[in-house]
């Protein structure tokens, strides 16, 4: 039984990932989280989860058309769920404290058609309201809570009928039969498994929020992953205006597709261009810079990347620093132009970065980085109207990438003039781009006259 406090013993639960250990140990037996693990009551494992008794059903007698996305009005939104959300889905959206969680989802509102109720757990509902005007998001059909309970949770929901929930946030709404702190694990998935069970049960579209810090100080969202259909991160650097988000699950459509905003003085405004974005900034004619068309889901996104080098002190090994890029990528790199195109990358410390706060992680890049590093290494400037992409393979090859088509275009719509791209890589369709195909990054680099 839930409230037989005497079954319940203590055992140790990862902030991080949810496994439990019987007991304490610094390190997590099941993600290797170190430090993550935090004394917990446990509980019977089996939470009562209400749903219809369901029979076989032939598989085209399921109506697919029942889950349905239901657009939310937000367009970078609706382009990472696929179109919407779907009806008795449960979605959480994770971020830093500050990045704009719970102003999305009141914009949300603002543009939702139908009654909703948003639980505010963390603010007053003085406050939210205040919000809700700056954002324009004050409407007859919006119904606020501002309770920690769930059991008050459920019984809201139960009188205002709502057709969507928004908890801000999750760690914060609790249910005393659990027993733990408001905020541990245990609290969270079990509060969690409650309104998806609420949420299947009367086709209601819930949305959770989620805190997550470095350091993991409240219980991570991970361990609400596989309660969910859908994880989305927000994310950015809370003194940088662009704000990503991104699915990295979802039960009802693709997860490479990137949402993009800028956090305005009236709330989130979201980004349709946003390779002008990236470059606004650009200066031409300065070494170290290159411009490589890369792809985020199904969006070409023009994007620089820069590298800054400088002769390493000797006997110490080489520094490699990177922001927006992955750091080991960076090193196979520098091995790849030392070993195959005979550039003296060891001697050199080398900071790379890709400009405007995105993390990239495309293969694609490999050859916009190797030409920024040669550049920095030579002090010379790339030409202005240069983009270029393709994979680097430890040979020294370049390999060809997805979606070239859609690259070129971009670069062309961006008034660039010459790409160095794979060997494979089709002919562009604007006439003003002159593309030159490579097969090895030593080709490359005399394409771009840096090397002779
Ligand atoms: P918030 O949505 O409260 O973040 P979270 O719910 O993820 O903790 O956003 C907080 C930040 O956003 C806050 O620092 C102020 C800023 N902000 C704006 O710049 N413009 C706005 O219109 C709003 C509502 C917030
Ligand atoms: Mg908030």
């Amino acid at each position: 039984m839930l409230g037989d406090m005497a079954r319940m013993k203590v055992e140790f639960v990862c902030n991080d990932c949810g496994t439990q250990h019987p007991k304490w140990a610094g390190q997590c037996a099941g993600c290797g989280a170190w430090n993550s693990l935090a004394e917990e009551m446990s509980v019977p494992r089996e939470l009562p989860v209400i749903a219809p008794a369901a029979t076989p059903l032939l598989i085209t007698d399921v109506d697919p058309l029942a889950s349905r996305p239901n657009p939310t009005g937000i367009g970078e939104l609706d382009r990472v769920l696929g179109g919407g959300i779907v009806p008795g889905s449960v979605t959480l959206v994770g971020g830093e404290p500050g990045i704009g969680k719970s102003t999305l989802l009141l914009q949300l509102l603002a543009s939702w058609s139908g009654r909703a109720l948003y639980v505010t757990a963390e603010e007053s509902a003085q406050q939210v309201r205040l919000r809700a005007e700056r954002l324009g998001s004050v409407r007859p059909d919006l119904w606020l809570l501002a309770e920690t309970s769930l059991a008050q949770v459920a019984a809201a929901i139960d009188e205002v009928q709502p057709s969507i929930v928004i908890v801000d946030s999750i760690q914060t709404v609790h249910d005393p039969l659990l027993g733990s702190p408001p905020g541990s694990v245990v609290q969270v998935r079990g509060c969690a498994h409650q309104l998806v069970a609420i949420a299947k049960q009367r086709d209601l579209p819930v949305v959770l929020v989620g805190h997550v810090t470095k350091e993991g100080s409240l219980a991570g969202p991970r361990v609400l992953e596989h309660v969910v259909d859908t994880v989305l991160a927000f994310e950015g650097e809370r003194h940088h205006a662009l704000r990503l988000l991104r699915a990295t699950k979802h039960r009802f459509g693709p997860t490479n597709e990137l949402g993009l905003f800028e956090m305005a003085g009236h709330g989130l405004v979201g980004v349709p261009d946003p390779s002008h974005l990236f470059l606004g900034d650009r200066r031409t004619g300065v070494p170290g810079s290159a411009v490589a068309p890369t792809m985020e889901g199904q969006r070409p996104l023009l994007v620089e990347l820069q590298a800054l080098t400088m002769g390493a002190p000797p006997g110490v090994p080489a520094r490699r620093t990177t922001q927006g890029i992955d750091g080991n990528r960076l090193a196979l790199l520098l091995a790849v132009l030392q070993q195959r195109a005979g550039i003296a990358t060891q001697v050199h410390d080398v900071y790379a970065s890709a400009v405007g706060g995105v993390r990239l992680v495309e293969p694609g890049l490999d050859l916009a980085l190797c030409l920024a590093v040669v550049s920095a290494i030579t002090d010379q400037p790339l030409p202005s109207d240069l983009v270029a992409f393709g994979e680097v393979g430890l040979g020294g090859e370049v390999r060809q990438v997805a979606h070239a088509p859609r690259r070129l275009s971009e670069a062309a719509r961006l008034g660039f003039r010459r790409v160095i791209a794979p060997r494979s890589a089709p002919e562009p369709e604007s006439k003003d781009l002159r593309l030159v195909r490579v097969a090895t990054l030593p080709e490359a680099l005399a394409a771009t006259g840096l090397i002779h």
